[in-house]
C-alpha cells in the first residue's frame, strides 16, 4: 500500500549568544553549582538578549533547517510554532516567522502545550502532510522562558533557558511499513486536573500581564517518569515497534534524573539517549528539536535510525512520537 509519510528533510537550531552559568546564578539566589548539577544535570543555559524575541530564535532555526533540507520556501505550505512564550498575545509567532521567511501562501499557527509543544506540533503537522493538505511543513519549538521566570525563586529560575529548534517535514510516498522513513506514530495526552502544579500566574484574561512561572517540582517529577514511560511505549506499540527497535531516544530535556529513569523504564540504555540538558537547561518546546539538531550534526543520528521522542509539560500535557529519521 502506498501512503504519504511526513519525512524529516532537515533540522536546525539556534541558541542566544549569552551563556549563564550556575555559578553566576549562585550570586543572585541561594543556590550552588553542585546542587543544580546533582538534582538536575544542568551546568549552563542560554539567555536571549534584550529585544531578542521568540520569533527571532525561531527564524534562525527554521532557516537552518530549510538549508539542510535544500528546500525553497515555495515547497512549504505550513508552519507550526510550538511556544508558551509568544512575542505577543496575537498575532501568532508562526505568522511572524512566515512573513520573515517571505512565505505569503499556505498557513501558519502556534500550538501551546508548553514543554510537550514540539511533540504536539509534530503530530499536527504530520496529519496535514499525511492527508495531502500540505506538501511540506516547518515544525518549530521556540521559547524565551527567561522572560517569564521569577528570578528571585531558586526553585524555578535555575531550571530553564532560551532557544529554538526546527524540523522540516516533506510529504513522500511510503509503503505503510515500519521500514518507511518519516513519522511512524504519535501519541498525545493531557489532564487538566494538574493545571495548578505547573502554570504561569498571569495572562491576557486574568491579570493582563504575562505573569511568572510557578511549579510544584516534586509533583511534576513524580508524574513525569510514569507518564513519559507509558506514552513512549504507547507510541512504539501503535507503530508495531518495541524499545529494542529504537536507535535513539530524544527526550524533552528537563532533568537528567527524569531522562535516566524514563529510559530505564522503557528499557533503553543511556548510551542510546541524547542528553543536552547540561548545556541548554529546560528550553520547553525547543528542547527536543535542539537535541535532535545536536545529534544529527555530530553524526550520532543517521538517516534510517528509529527515534523515540517523548515530552511532558504544564497542563499536564505529554506525548511521544516514533520517527524513522
Ligand atoms: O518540563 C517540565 C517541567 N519541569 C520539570 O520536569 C521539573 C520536574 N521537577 C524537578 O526536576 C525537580 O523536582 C526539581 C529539580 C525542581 C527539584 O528537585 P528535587 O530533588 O525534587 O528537590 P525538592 O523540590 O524536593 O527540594 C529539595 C530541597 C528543598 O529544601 P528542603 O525543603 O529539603 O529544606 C528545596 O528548598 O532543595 C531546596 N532547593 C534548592 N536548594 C538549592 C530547591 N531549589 C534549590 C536550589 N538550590 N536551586
Amino acid at each position: 500500500m502506498t501512503i504519504i509519510r511526513a519525512v524529516p528533510a532537515g533540522v536546525g537550531s539556534y541558541l542566544p549568544e549569552r551563556i549563564m552559568t550556575n555559578d553566576e546564578l549562585s550570586k543572585t539566589v541561594d543556590t550552588t553549582h553542585d546542587w543544580i548539577v546533582e538534582r538536575t544535570g544542568i551546568h549552563r543555559r542560554h539567555i536571549a538578549a534584550d529585544g531578542e524575541m521568540t520569533s527571532d530564535l525561531a527564524l534562525h532555526a527554521a532557516s537552518q533547517a530549510l538549508d539542510m533540507a535544500a528546500m525553497e520556501i515555495g515547497e512549504i505550505d505550513l508552519i507550526v510554532v510550538a511556544t508558551a512564550t509568544p512575542d505577543q498575545t496575537f498575532p501568532s509567532t508562526a505568522t511572524r516567522v512566515q512573513n520573515r521567511l517571505g512565505m505569503h501562501h499556505g498557513f501558519a499557527f502556534d500550538v501551546q502545550a508548553v514543554c510537550s509543544g514540539f511533540v504536539y506540533a509534530l503530530s499536527v503537522a504530520t496529519q496535514f502532510i499525511e492527508t495531502g493538505k500540505a506538501r511540506g511543513a516547518i515544525v518549530i519549538g521556540s521559547e524565551t522562558f527567561s522572560r517569564i521566570l521569577d528570578w528571585s525563586d531558586r526553585t524555578t529560575c535555575v531550571l530553564f533557558g532560551d532557544g529554538a529548534g526546527a524540523v522540516v517535514l516533506k510529504g513522500e510516498a511510503g509503503t505503510g511499513t515500519t521500514a518507511d522513513r518519516g513519522v511512524l506514530s504519535t501519541e498525545l495526552r493531557s489532564d487538566g486536573a494538574h493545571n495548578a502544579s505547573l502554570y504561569v500566574d498571569g495572562g491576557p484574561s486574568t491579570t493582563g500581564l504575562a505573569g511568572q512561572l510557578r511549579m510544584n517540582g516534586r509533583e511534576v517529577f513524580k508524574h513525569a517518569v510514569r507518564n513519559l514511560a507509558e506514552i513512549g511505549e504507547a507510541a512504539l506499540a501503535t507503530a508495531n515497534l518495541t524499545s529494542s527497535d529504537v536507535q535513539w531516544v530524544v527526550p524533552h530535556q528537563a532533568n537528567a534524573r527524569i531522562i535516566a529513569s524514563t529510559a530505564q523504564k522503557i528499557g533503553v540504555e543511556m548510551n542510546r539517549v541524547i542528553v543536552t540538558v547540561q548545556d541548554h537547561a529546560n528550553t520547553s518546546a525547543a528542547s527536543i528539536p535542539l537535541a535532535l539538531d545536536v545529534a544529527v550534526r555530530d553524526g550520532r543520528i543517521r538517516q534510517g535510525d528509529l527515534l523515540l521522542l517523548e515530552a511532558m509539560g504544564g497542563g499536564f500535557t505529554w506525548g511521544a512520537a516514533a520517527v524513522r529519521w
